[in-house]
């Protein structure tokens, strides 16, 4: 329902055209720019910067104020009062479960987490030295070779059940790529432990003797989880709705988030930082990087830093200090080089004018690496976690896409190229 109009006059028309203003919840109020085709125009968006491409009631950021709501909930109350699970259940139903409707949940969860064994034979087909992201690619999108049952779109309940399969699995999957990487077996998932023990569990475990999590470093493995679960209309979550609105099954689509998250600009850049901080190498070279990055002639960007729309602070970047620096005491390794040359970073991108003119502060990536390191986890798995925890807000925007009528994503262009002409040579 229109609360507004706007009028739009362009040279050439007699007219202004009418275009009707909508109002959210929250945030800023969009226009509508349908009509605009019927009188021969289009909008021209390079990056998205200005376009709400769908309505959507999961996720709401405020990027100038540094705030994040899932389901209206910040995600400072979530970090600090809820887990990884429950939070799932919120970003898939919009409300919070009751203590009946979670324990339901985790045992589905836990009833799905096994894949199917046919799937270890797909590990054989690649290089051990394979980027984990690649096999990520072809082993998501394979499940929808196992899963027949469940892949009717337009049926609420195979949509949920495809929720729970990829919430469960995506965890045995990640290890199963770890291990693979490093020869060895195959760890199955243990149901007396929770969601982030149980992925510890199948990432560290072995066959010979029983895996006992330590909790503080579990607990950090749930809020990275997390904090990594929604972030509304990003590359990925975009990518996962449009190959959606064809119709593919949500594997594939699930498939293509995990692809277009892979990039050093997204998701990839939690594993640039280490790279990054690794290329570094010593607090003497932090210099001359810096003003690598400050340089416009050189395409070199500190990793970690900056955010398309937090302008202010990353509200999960500041969970993710606090829980970086309780992971760093209860392992001892406070003084390990990489992270005072990260320290150093940190506190010259917060005072540097080039820094602090573009409001580019660290963002959930810088210090969600430096987490991940310390748990030993090796850096070409730490996209494959951020997948893992993002495959809940990508497969909950898919099936609202699908809960209400909707069509085809198809995007126009500003064509540059050659009129028509006759071929000649
Ligand atoms: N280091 C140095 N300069 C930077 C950086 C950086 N990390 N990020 C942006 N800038 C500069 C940029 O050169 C430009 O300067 P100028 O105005 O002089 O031309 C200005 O800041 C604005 O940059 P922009 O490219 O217009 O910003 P954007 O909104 O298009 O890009 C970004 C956002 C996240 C892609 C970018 O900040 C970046 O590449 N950061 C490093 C990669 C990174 O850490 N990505 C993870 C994002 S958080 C996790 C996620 O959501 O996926």
């Amino acid at each position: 329902m229109a609360d507004k109009k706007a009028r739009l006059t362009v040279d050439g028309l007699d007219e202004a055209i009418e275009l009707p203003v909508y109002s959210g919840s929250e945030g800023p109020d969009v226009i509508d720019v349908r009509p605009l085709t019927g009188n021969g125009l289009f909008t021209y968006d390079p990056g998205f910067v200005s376009t709400a491409a769908c309505e959507s009631k999961i996720t709401y950021i405020d990027g100038a104020k540094g705030v994040l709501l899932h389901g209206g909930y910040p995600i400072e109350q979530l970090a600090e009062k809820s887990d990884y699970l429950e939070v799932c259940y919120l970003l898939l139903n919009g409300e919070l479960p009751t203590d009946e409707e979670k324990d339901k949940f985790v045992s589905t969860i836990k009833n799905h987490t096994m894949v199917h064994e046919q799937m270890s034979h797909f590990f054989n087909g690649f290089r051990r030295d394979a980027h984990p992201m690649s096999i990520m690619v072809a082993c998501v999108g394979a499940l929808s070779a196992f899963y027949h049952d469940s892949l009717d779109i337009n049926d609420a309940h195979h949509r949920e059940v495809c929720a729970y399969r990829l919430i469960a699995k995506m965890p045995t999957l990640a290890a199963m790529c770890y291990k693979y990487s490093i020869g060895m077996p195959f760890q199955y998932p243990r149901n007396d432990l929770n969601y982030a023990e149980n992925f510890l569990h199948m990432m560290f475990g072995n066959p010979c003797e029983e895996y006992v999590p330590n909790p503080i470093l579990a607990k950090a493995m749930d809020k990275i989880f997390l904090l990594h679960a929604d972030h509304e209309q990003n590359a990925s979550t975009s990518t996962v709705r449009l190959a959606g609105s064809s119709g593919a099954n949500p594997f594939a689509c699930i498939a293509s988030g995990v692809a277009a998250l892979w990039g050093p600009a997204h998701g990839g850049a939690n594993e640039a930082v280490l790279t990054m901080l690794e290329e570094i190498g010593d607090e003497s070279n932090i210099e001359e990087f810096v003003a690598k990055a400050k340089d416009p002639n050189d395409p070199f960007r500190l990793m970690g830093f900056g955010h398309r729309v937090y302008r202010n602070f990353d509200p999960r970047a500041k969970v993710m200090k606090a829980t970086c620096d309780q992971v760093l005491t209860e392992l001892g390794v406070e003084d390990e080089p990489l992270l005072k040359i990260a320290k150093r970073l940190e506190q010259i991108a917060l005072e540097d004018e080039y820094f602090v003119a573009r409001k580019l502060y660290p963002n959930v990536d810088f210090y969600s690496g430096i987490i991940l390191k310390a748990i030993g986890i090796p850096t070409s798995m730490f996209t494959v976690i951020f997948a893992l925890s993002r495959t809940i807000g990508w497969i909950s925007h898919w099936s609202e896409f699908h809960s209400s009528p909707n069509k085809i994503g198809r995007p126009r262009q500003l064509y540059t190229g050659p009129s028509r002409r006759d071929y000649s040579k």
